[in-house]
């Protein structure tokens, strides 16, 4: 029986991972439970899955998850960082999945790298801005990484046995989201850039999914799980979602990963790997499919994409400032406070304003850390700048 701590595990993707885990209750067992703020929830999961570790992130609501777990209180009761590091630094823990939003779980992260734990890994953001130390410590710990997000899982499945020497390009499947076909992306309202075509998915991913920047994060998570240089990371716009992605190889023999899309499956992968179990998936239905069409995407009117690779061939700390002012970004277009057309403005003044603390080198945690503060702080000046009347 494998032990599992769900880091986000109110969230879209976490509550997926713990019907999973009910799946495959001969398997699995929750063994700790993190949240921010739904302390509503996380108590009724806490009922439900009895963990050793109940993890709130927002300390003010400690007292308040304490009331709602009533007498369920045999479980370690804690809060933010620290008490996310102890859950997946127990002995006890075998797997920590990784969901929550932002840039939060970065310290667990390291922290279970340290102590070899399986870590599945949802959260691009982390693997964009700290992906390199996370890759390099999980290297020099021998730890496991291994990777939820169903891009990262089709590559996984078609690189499985081949040297990456031997590949041509990746080629990473995109939606398209609710506007690829869209003429000029003008006067898009909130509620049309929350509906998304396929996936649904939290509110900052929606949007990033809409701007095409969750590809451009892609890209640059593909980058560093893989070590590949971007130029073989090429995007293509897949509206049926059926393809989760594909390697093409020297010899021009291109692999592909399908399934249907429902991210139960990609959460599973992590999981068994490198067993597979039969899964919660309806079977698969080609003749539900009978025309798979690809497009290039439009790297003018998506400029959040082009941003993107812009920034992963920098490197030296683009990325990191990429996703800053992208998360600053997508916060201010859903409290109404900027326009969806000035998403990618705001966030190349940011990437324009940016001075690398030292030339062509690798920045260290504290560096990465500093500097998605200061692209934060920038980003949001530039926003209260387009905001005035
Ligand atoms: N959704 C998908 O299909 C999908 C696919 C691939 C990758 N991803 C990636 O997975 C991540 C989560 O996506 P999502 O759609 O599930 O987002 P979501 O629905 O917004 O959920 C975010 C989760 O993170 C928790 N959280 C945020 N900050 C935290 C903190 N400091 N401490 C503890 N918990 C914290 C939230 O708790 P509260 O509920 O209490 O706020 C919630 O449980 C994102 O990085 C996204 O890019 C998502």
């Amino acid at each position: 029986m494998k032990k599992v701590v769900v880091l986000g595990s109110t969230g879209f993707l976490g509550q997926r991972a713990l019907e999973v885990i009910k799946h495959l209750a001969s398997e699995f067992q929750i063994f700790g439970l993190a949240a921010h703020s739904n302390t509503d929830l996380l108590a009724r999961q806490a009922k439900r899955f009895r963990p050793r570790f109940v993890i709130i992130g927002d300390s003010t609501r400690l007292t308040e998850l304490k009331q709602k777990l009533g007498g369920f209180l045999k479980c370690a009761v804690l809060t933010g960082i620290a008490g996310m590091t102890e859950a997946v630094t127990q002995p006890e823990a075998d797997i920590v999945i990784v969901c929550l939003s932002g840039l939060d779980g970065i310290l667990p992260v390291l922290a279970a790298i340290e102590k070899r734990k399986r870590i599945a890994i949802a959260t691009k953001e982390i693997l964009v801005s700290f992906g390199k130390i996370v890759m390099q410590r999980a290297k020099k710990y021998d730890a496991e990484i291994l990777p939820i997000d169903s891009e990262q899982v089709a590559l996984h499945q078609c690189l499985a046995g081949n040297n990456l020497s031997l590949v041509k390009r990746v080629i990473l499947t995109a939606s398209g989201g609710p506007f690829w076909h869209r003429k000029n992306l003008n006067n898009i309202k909130l509620t049309e850039a929350l509906r998304h075509p396929i996936w649904p998915m939290g509110k900052k991913i929606t949007i990033d999914s809409a701007t095409l920047m969750n590809k451009g994060l892609e890209v640059i998570e593909t980058v560093r799980f893989w070590n590949l240089p971007p130029q073989k990371v090429e995007v293509l716009i897949h509206p049926q979602s059926v393809i989760h992605s594909m390697v093409e190889f020297l010899d021009g023999s291109i692999l592909a990963q399908l399934a249907v899309p429902d991210m139960r499956l990609p959460i599973q992968y992590a999981l068994t790997y490198p067993k597979r179990l039969p899964s919660l998936l309806a079977q698969f239905d080609f003749t539900k499919f009978p025309n798979l069409e690809f497009f290039p995407p439009n790297l003018k009117k998506f400029a959040c994409l082009k941003l993107a690779y812009q920034a992963i061939e920098k490197d030296n700390g683009y990325p990191c400032v990429l996703n800053a002012a992208n998360e600053v970004a997508v916060k201010a277009f859903l409290q109404g406070k900027l326009k969806f057309s000035q998403i990618p403005k705001v966030i190349s003044q940011t990437l324009r304003a940016y001075h690398p603390p030292q030339a062509n080198s690798s920045l260290t945690l504290k560096q990465i850390i500093a500097t998605d503060q200061w692209a934060q702080s920038y980003c949001l000046k530039q926003i209260t700048v387009c905001s005035k009347p």
